[in-house]
């Protein structure tokens, strides 16, 4: 998938000249403290660009609906997010989607307006759910992902040895519009 279009948003592969932006995304604690501890707080424009240029390289290599998306804003250009469709570890058999917004971007919709818009492919791309997981404090994202029709369905600490609320989303759950 190289690009989606939504009302106010772009959906599309990320390029390694998104450093500046990225780092405003992943670079901030406000953003980091809630991702996998794998990912960690992105130090500076140069460790984001060693980032963003290891996810430009995966993204081909990626099985659909896999991969890492850049959100855009389409007014002004600006990158303000991103998305990821992951397989869960350590079984890697459920598939995990996952938002960031830079802090400036929340309370607008634009994490479930992108979400909505990459679910629906994902769901066009063989496979019938997807998961969300957030700490139980996240409480934005697991708004969010009640916002995208998502289901709770537990807790668990099977991923990454955290205590995780867990959220499904099948076809049927998202609106008809
Ligand atoms: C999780 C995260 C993406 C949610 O951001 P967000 O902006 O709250 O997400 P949403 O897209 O659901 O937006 C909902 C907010 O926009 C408001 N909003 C404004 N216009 C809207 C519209 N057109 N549609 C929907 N909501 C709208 C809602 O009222 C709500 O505001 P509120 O939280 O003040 O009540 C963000 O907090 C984040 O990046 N957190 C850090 C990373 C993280 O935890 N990610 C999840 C685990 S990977």
């Amino acid at each position: 998938m190289k690009q989606l279009i939504t009302a106010r948003l772009l959906v599309r592969e990320w390029e390694v000249d998104d450093a500046a932006a990225a780092l405003a995304i992943y670079g901030v604690e406000k953003v980091a403290r809630w991702l996998t501890p794998a990912m960690g707080e992105v130090a500076d424009e140069a460790s984001m660009r060693l980032v963003l240029q290891a996810w430009v390289e995966d993204q081909p290599n990626m099985l659909p609906p896999r991969g890492r998306w850049a959100i855009e804003r389409r007014d002004t250009g600006e990158v303000i997010g991103g998305l990821g469709i992951r397989l869960l570890p350590p079984y890697e058999e459920d598939l995990e989607l996952s938002w960031q917004l830079r802090p400036e971007a929340w309370g607008h919709g634009y994490a479930v307006e992108a979400g909505e818009a990459l679910v629906r492919w994902a769901f066009t791309q063989e496979i019938d759910e997807l998961f969300a997981v957030a700490r139980p404090s996240n409480t934005r994202a697991i708004a969010t992902a009640k916002r995208l029709g998502m289901a709770w369905v537990g807790e668990t600490d099977k991923y990454y040895n955290l205590r995780l609320q867990v959220f499904r989303l099948r076809p049927s759950d998202l609106s008809d519009h």
